[in-house]
């Protein structure tokens, strides 16, 4: 066990390395389409780089962006089971999904949310104000409850992320904004064969029975991917598309979008294994108002189509998103 351990911290230690050397690699074919799954791209060619922290000024903003950094960073230190200021998390980090504190591009970072928030969500039916959807990660990949957005802790955090974004101007799509979602493979996902991905790509980490490794405060130097203390089964990543375009693009540690370390067909076969598993459950009820608005892959009923939830978790997405359309409802 020890001796994985090291291994798996010299390999991510190299990989970070190399990471490191690779952050501002994006090339000159860096343009292809990008979205959160609901916007589409405009015809930018720049890679989107957020804002630089040096240009934060010794005054009370600083402050108080540097405490939401951290706890974007560091969120179970403070919120985990054993946290410092209350015990509301599972032990994630938001930064696990986030990677580099929401700033690295196409892998999730908070780009887009400045300039696109408050907006209309058809998750939930509503217009939902940043704070809304910081709460979101928080009850369903942190399985857990935020912070008020009026303490010290929610406006650090909503502060924080504003600044990520604040470079953007509404309407525009950086390349690299927000989660760059890779394409539909032409079969279902298959789980299977994504466990052979596990044990080969994954497991040294995130171990073989999925539950992480504990740094022994409450967090996790290796965060879990299944079990009690993982995402619910209402958060982004249990969405395939979300867990796929995420691994493709940061996993295994070191991966980036130029220097991916899967192929597409490992990333959405290791993801249907991974989401195969067990994990704690939400009350999904009020989730999507108008049924007709759910992704293609939200993998729970009744659908406005007459495709099974087993494809609607699986795929094949194709036909799915083929059928809508033509009905012109979002996919
Ligand atoms: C287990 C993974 C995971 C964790 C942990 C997580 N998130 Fe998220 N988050 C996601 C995914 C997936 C999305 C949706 C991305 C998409 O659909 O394009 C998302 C979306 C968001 C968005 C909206 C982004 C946008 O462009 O609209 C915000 C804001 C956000 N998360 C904040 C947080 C905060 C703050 C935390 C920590 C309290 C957190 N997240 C923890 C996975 C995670
Ligand atoms: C070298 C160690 C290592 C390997 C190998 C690795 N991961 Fe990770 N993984 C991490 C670390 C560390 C994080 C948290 C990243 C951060 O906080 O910056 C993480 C985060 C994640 C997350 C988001 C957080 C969560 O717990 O849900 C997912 C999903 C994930 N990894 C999936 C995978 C998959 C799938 C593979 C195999 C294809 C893999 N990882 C291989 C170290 C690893």
């Amino acid at each position: 066990m020890k001796k994985q351990v090291m291994q798996a911290l010299v390999v991510s230690a190299a990989m970070l390395t190399l990471a490191f050397f690779c952050q501002s690699c994006g090339g000159p074919d860096s343009t292809s389409t990008n979205n959160t799954g609901e916007e589409a791209a405009t015809g930018h060619t720049a890679v989107w780089a957020a804002p630089d922290t040096n240009t934060w000024a010794q005054t009370e903003q600083a402050v108080q962006l540097r405490y939401g950094r951290d706890l974007v960073a560091n969120t179970a230190a403070y919120l985990g089971p054993e946290g410092s200021i209350a015990r509301t998390t599972n032990g994630l980090n938001c930064q696990n999904c986030h990677l580099d504190a929401g700033t690295r591009p196409f892998t999730n970072n908070y780009a887009l949310v400045a300039s696109t928030y408050p907006r209309f969500r058809a998750r939930s039916g509503t217009e939902e104000t940043v704070h809304k959807r910081i709460a979101d990660c928080f009850q369903r990949s942190l399985n857990g409850q935020a912070p008020d957005s009026l303490s010290v802790e929610g406006k650090a955090i909503a502060a924080y992320v504003l600044w990520v974004g604040s470079g953007i101007q509404k309407g525009e799509t950086p390349a690299g904004a927000g989660l760059e979602v890779i394409d539909f493979l032409d079969r279902a996902a298959d789980p299977q064969a994504g466990a052979k991905v596990y044990v080969e790509k994954c497991q040294s980490c995130h171990q073989p029975n999925g539950q992480g490794l504990t740094n022994g405060k409450g967090g996790y130097a290796f965060p879990p991917l299944w079990g009690p203390n993982s995402y619910n089964h209402a958060a982004g990543l249990y969405r395939l598309s979300r867990f796929a375009s995420y691994v493709k693009q940061g996993m295994p540690l070191g991966a980036t979008h130029e220097k991916p370390l899967l192929t597409d067909e490992e990333a959405w076969d290791v993801a249907a294994y991974v989401n195969s598993q067990e994990r704690p459950k939400y009350d999904l009820r009020a989730d999507w108002p108008d049924i007709s608005g759910k992704p293609v892959d939200h993998p729970f009923g009744p659908y406005s189509d007459s495709f099974p939830e087993l494809q609607h978790k699986y795929g094949p997405f194709k036909p799915i998103k083929a059928a809508r359309d033509q009905q012109k409802q979002p996919s």
